[in-house]
């Protein structure tokens, strides 16, 4: 399901100036189609990911610090102003469910959680399985991904592996297929070499002239982890480590 099919840049070319547009994928950014319901965006830290992927969580109307489309706080004014250049196109149908996850942000979130369910111990249980801040990080996210999205939904994930160990990315993939099967669309930026194996999802990958598809065993996440667990031995020896 597609809640979102492409998102365009309005900002004319010439007033492209200041933040963000200092950022050469932002700068170029002008159209990026969605085709697969599971899309993911690669490139180097500071290359825009996050910019661009909280733009589209901002003009949907999820918090920019991230949670649900009903949180309504904030610790810190952050985020960019590109939400307010960019249109979304939609697709014929609303999403029921909804969650921005950021993987920088997550401790606000657990608080803010806990705190919409002070004093409701049972009903914070029904929804997370429990507190979030009684969990490991990793577990958080686990606990949020099967208890607290309900499918239906759209998704917006800013580096979820972050606190993942390699098995539970792996469930993460296979909680995804199962939200995906229930008409579920997921914006996912992301740098680890196993989540971007998902099959039949589209990667784009963040350059200097902006967002380019590529293919999993095209990306450099794929190519350099497959180089170092063949041959880390000698990168280390050349590392001098
Ligand atoms: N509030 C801000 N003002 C100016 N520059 C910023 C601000 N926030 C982030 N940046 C810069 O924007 C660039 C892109 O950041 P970001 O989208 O977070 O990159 P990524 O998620 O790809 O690592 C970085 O170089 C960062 O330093
Ligand atoms: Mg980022």
């Amino acid at each position: 399901m597609l809640y979102l099919k492409s998102v365009e840049n309005t900002k004319p070319h010439v007033d492209r100036i200041s933040y963000p547009y200092n950022i050469p994928s932002i700068h170029s950014l002008d159209k990026l189609t969605f085709r697969s319901p599971v899309t993911f965006i690669v490139g180097d830290n500071g290359s825009g990911k996050s910019t661009f992927i909280e733009s589209i969580a901002i003009k949907s109307g999820f918090n920019a610090e991230g949670g649900s489309l009903n949180f309504n706080f904030s610790t810190k004014e952050s985020h960019s102003n590109l939400y307010e250049d960019i249109k979304l196109i939609r697709g014929p149908y609303r999403f029921r469910d909804g969650y921005f996850l950021r993987a920088e942000s997550f401790f606000n979130v657990a608080s803010e959680i806990d705190n919409l369910y002070e004093g409701d111990q049972a009903k914070l249980e029904e929804a997370y399985g429990q507190s979030l801040h009684q969990c490991s990080h990793g577990e958080s996210f686990l606990a949020l991904m099967h208890n607290r999205l309900s499918g239906k939904g759209f998704y917006i994930f800013d580096e979820p592996e972050s606190a993942l160990s390699f098995d539970s990315q792996l469930n993460m993939m296979i909680r995804i297929k199962e939200l995906v099967d229930q008409n579920s669309q997921f914006i996912i930026a992301t740098h680890s070499p196993i989540l971007l194996s998902y099959p039949d999802s589209e990667i784009y990958k963040v350059t200097d002239s902006g967002l380019e598809l590529t293919h999993y065993e095209e990306t450099e996440q794929f190519k350099l982890t497959k180089l170092f667990i063949n041959n880390y031995r000698q990168i280390l020896n050349e590392l001098g480590l």
